[in-house]
């Protein structure tokens, strides 16, 4: 499946999985060359007032860096004239069709490592100073020009008490000024500092990849929520009077120890916590019931002429006999299993693909729920 081109101008997928993913930089000139912004400057500044959407505004103010998180009325954002600042706003895609299509253009990596996008507006030499970032970026330039410097990963200093992290010791190794439709291809930990060149916008394609502590903390709550197997609890009948009664007892730690010691998850409840955990929604996503769902024979048998689509915001994958989506597990029902695997791939379902399917069928109640829940739509629904 890969009905649309990745914006990397005259490089190839393969070529740019080889060369460069997670190994080196690399710039495109004119790898979108009709790009335009997915939202105009006043539609950031709309979005940066929610309280449900991420924003930060950075500036410098007598060579001292300053930050402030969102939500802003767009009057308390400096003017436009004013030099030097920059909005920055995180998961657009979740708010604008236009953004998640340019999202999706970068869906030759998995969804499991696709993160979000973010749009910076900047006026002339605005900019989050020079610092690295744990994960991989894409940042086209969609509005204006900007300056990128950036140098090759070395033990970062900070500068001390900025509100943000700022490389003390950045040593840029190569510049560029980026037009709109150029795209700067970044690994983790690479130095690199942006600089408006006039008012000017950014997309940033960002990419997320657990930490093992991450994975772990989150695994091991959710699996004290609901161990596998019987709960014995620790018994001592026939212990002994003790004279020291601070010392742990060692039959009392030996049992215990062995309970942590031999405790071992099943492999089945990995892969399904794993696919819960890498579809679970971002923390700000709330998603919407419909104001009026019908009962599912007449849901039915108008989804299956409408069609239907995938949520921006709602995250799918599949593995084995497990569909995920938003942080639940399905097991793939026998007749159907490869619809929901093309779903969650191309995050359409059309009606041609349904017309066949009867409302009794355990898949129609499960896409009833779905709908229910607001994690999709139908088709053609704006
Ligand atoms: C920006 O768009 O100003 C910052 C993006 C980044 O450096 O990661
Ligand atoms: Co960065």
């Amino acid at each position: 499946m890969r009905t649309i081109k990745p914006p990397l101008g005259g490089v190839s997928v393969e070529q740019f999985m080889r060369r460069h993913w997670q190994r080196r930089p690399l710039l495109i000139r004119a790898a979108l060359p009709d790009v335009s912004p997915p939202l105009s400057p006043e539609a950031l500044f709309e979005l940066a007032s929610r309280d449900d959407v991420e924003s930060r505004l950075v500036s410098q103010r007598a060579r001292r860096w300053q930050l402030a998180r969102g939500p802003f009325d767009p009057d308390d954002l400096p003017p436009r004239t004013r030099r030097a600042w920059s909005l920055l706003v995180q998961g657009v895609e979740a708010h604008s069709d236009a953004a998640h299509a340019l999202l999706s253009q970068f869906r030759f990596l998995p969804d499991a490592r696709l993160d979000d996008l973010m749009i910076s507006f900047a006026t002339d030499g605005g900019g989050v100073g020079p610092h690295l970032d744990s994960y991989d970026v894409f940042l086209l330039q969609v509005q204006g020009r900007r300056r990128w410097r950036i140098g090759a990963p070395r033990p970062p200093e900070l500068v001390p008490d900025a509100p943000l992290r700022i490389l003390a010791n950045f040593e840029p190794d190569e510049e560029w000024v980026l037009e709109p439709g150029d795209m700067l291809y970044l690994p983790p930990q690479w130095a690199h500092e942006g600089t408006a060149i006039g008012e000017c916008m950014t997309c940033s394609i960002g990419f997320r990849a657990p930490s093992r502590h991450e994975l772990l903390s989150g695994f091991l709550a959710d699996c004290a929520d609901s161990v596998d197997g019987p709960d014995p609890r620790y018994t001592d009948r026939g212990l002994a009077p003790t004279r020291h009664p601070a010392a742990l007892p060692g039959p009392m730690t030996e049992t215990l120890a062995g309970w942590l010691a031999d405790w071992r998850p099943s492999r089945a409840r990995i892969d399904e916590y794993l696919g819960r955990y890498l579809t679970e929604p971002k923390p700000n996503v709330w998603f919407e019931s419909p104001p009026r769902c019908p009962a599912l024979p007449a849901w039915w048998a108008r989804a299956r002429t409408r069609g239907l689509r995938a949520d921006r915001r709602s995250r799918l994958a599949y593995r084995g006999r497990r569909l995920f989506i938003n942080g639940e597990s399905i097991a793939l029902p026998a007749t159907g299993a490869a619809l929901l695997r093309r779903f969650a791939d191309t995050r359409l379902l059309d009606a041609g693909a349904l017309r066949d399917i009867g409302p009794e069928s355990a898949l129609v109640a499960e896409l009833h729920e779905w709908f229910q829940s607001g994690w999709i739509q139908y088709a053609d629904e704006k």
